[in-house]
């Protein structure tokens, strides 16, 4: 099993717009994935159904250990192999404070995540800032997933992002698997301003070869009809189709970054969805 987290400083450039469609992507191609939304605010949850944004998750186990098995608390969805965690109670936390990141918060994450082990991919959604609680999952997760808005801040505010990653993985030692940089995204690019051209030139030239994913994700008005429907984006019915293509693309490019491997038996088995529940 991996665990990819999807993780910014600043809030709004997408991250659970690409966790929700990246993570139905790549279940579409037969991975085993759980989306589990780690943000207090529940972004996932927002943007996919009422029943699951009242649903019992992350922070349910967080707050009150053992008193739930994690496996119950997974919703199943009509892609046998997509799953959500939702966040469940955030305010149940002590004082409707957030943990901060702790040896015991991190133990307790790495717990978690064992049980979640007949994934193939476990992919966490958290909220904005590189601190407490979602450091604390970086600290205990495979793989970095840091969508970016093709915008001049975004440029300034690189430098500082990939300090805060690279101590972070200092901190936490030589030969750790924990907290790669599996890649920059770029979401939200308006392909028709030249700027953004500019923009992601600029991206380019700053990090370091390879980190910027080849895929980026343009700003299409279909995303915010999905969350509003609650759906993928591929699930919207009148779909703009470079949208989920472009999910698709991702989800591919992602696959070799997390040198994700299909057992023989998966190869053979989940050649189609059912039809019926
Ligand atoms: N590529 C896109 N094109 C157009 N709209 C988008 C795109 N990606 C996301 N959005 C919209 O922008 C808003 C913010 O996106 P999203 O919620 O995914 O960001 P976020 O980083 O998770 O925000 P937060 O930090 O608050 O959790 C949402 O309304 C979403 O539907
Ligand atoms: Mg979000």
């Amino acid at each position: 099993m991996t665990t990819l987290v999807i993780s910014s400083q600043k809030g709004g450039v997408g991250k659970t717009t690409v966790a929700v469609n990246l993570a139905y992507s790549l279940a579409r191609r037969g991975w085993r994935v759980l989306l589990v939304d780690a943000d207090p605010q529940g972004g996932v949850g927002f943007s996919l159904s009422e029943k699951a944004r009242e649903a019992k998750g992350f922070f349910n186990l967080l707050s009150q250990p053992g008193a739930f098995d994690p496996a119950s608390l997974v919703l199943s969805t009509r892609l046998p192999e997509f799953r959500l965690l939702m966040c469940g109670t955030a305010d149940l936390m002590a004082g409707g404070e957030e943990p901060p990141d702790s040896p015991e918060l991190r133990g307790q994450l790495a717990d978690l995540w064992k049980s979640f082990s007949d994934y193939d991919l476990v992919v966490i959604d958290t909220e904005a800032g590189i601190h407490g609680l979602t450091r604390a999952i970086m600290a205990v997760s495979d793989f970095l997933l840091l969508p970016q808005q093709a915008e001049p801040l975004s440029v300034r505010s690189m430098p500082r992002l990939l300090r805060h990653v690279a101590n972070l993985r200092r901190e936490l030692g030589e030969g750790v698997r924990a907290a790669r940089l599996a890649g920059v995204l770029l979401t939200m690019v308006a392909e028709e301003e030249p700027v953004s051209q500019e923009i992601e030139g600029e991206i380019r030239e700053l990090l370091p070869r390879d980190l910027l994913l080849d895929t980026r994700i343009s700003r299409d008005p279909a995303f915010l009809k999905a969350s509003r429907a609650g759906v993928p984006v591929a699930l919207l019915r009148r779909q703009q189709p470079t949208a989920a293509r472009s999910f698709d693309r991702l989800a591919e490019e992602m696959e070799t970054r997390l040198n994700l491997a299909m057992t023989s038996q998966q190869k053979e088995s989940d050649e189609y969805t059912r039809l019926l529940d």
